[in-house]
């Protein structure tokens, strides 16, 4: 399986703080691109990727919201707003609820989620700075960790730097979606 996990200080953690203007709401436009690129594919979806979004924003921070398309899941490109708002409606308090199949949230924060994620998998943290991407080893169980605008904690990636790897994609600083299509793109051509 491969993971991307896309982490915002902002972006809004109730149904009723995304109603509305999606710019206002922690750029809730930009996790929803970056899970596009994620998961569909023109006419099918990448039904190996799990998408997760961990948000910091207010009302009720933090919360972890897993993707991952399933014959039996109803999404649309067109509507991925909706989707994440009704999976926000339907947090419960101290439980991990799959509000659609495939489709889960709880309240987790960015460390524990990592570390979780790491018995499995390999931690790569998308970093300009870091290894080229075309150069490391990347196994079929990987995980890509990439920030908003704002990008990454760095308090907390400090603590993650033993169990991660910092891969980069190329010399810019790209939109945090076009990162999960280029990681897609690279993991497509080796056959990941
Ligand atoms: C729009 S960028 C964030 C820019 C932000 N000002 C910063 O300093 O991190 C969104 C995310 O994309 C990823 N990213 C952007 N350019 C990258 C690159 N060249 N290589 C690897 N990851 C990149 C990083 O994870 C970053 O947090």
């Amino acid at each position: 399986m491969k993971h991307f996990v896309y982490f915002s200080r902002n972006a809004a953690t109730s149904g009723k703080a995304l109603s509305g203007n999606l710019m206002k709401a922690g750029r809730m436009d930009i996790a929803i691109h970056s899970l596009i690129q994620g998961i569909f594919l023109s006419h099918s979806f990448r039904k190996d990727v799990k998408f997760h979004f961990i948000f910091y924003g207010m009302p009720d921070p933090p919360k972890h919201i897993e993707i991952k398309v399933e014959d039996e899941t109803e999404i649309s490109k067109k509507d991925v707003a909706t989707l994440i708002k009704k999976i926000l409606y339907k947090y419960k308090k101290e439980q991990k609820t799959e509000v659609l199949p495939g489709c889960f949230i709880e309240k987790r924060s960015f460390l524990k989620v990592i570390e979780e994620l790491s018995k499995e998998n390999s931690i790569f943290v998308l970093d300009k700075k870091g290894k080229d991407i075309r150069e490391a080893k990347i196994p079929k169980n990987c995980v890509f960790i990439l920030g908003d605008q704002d990008g990454l904690p760095k308090k907390e990636l400090k603590r993650l730097k033993s169990i991660s790897a910092p891969v980069s994609i190329g010399p810019q600083t790209y939109f945090a979606s076009q990162t999960v299509a280029i990681v897609n793109n690279e993991l497509d051509r080796r056959n990941i």
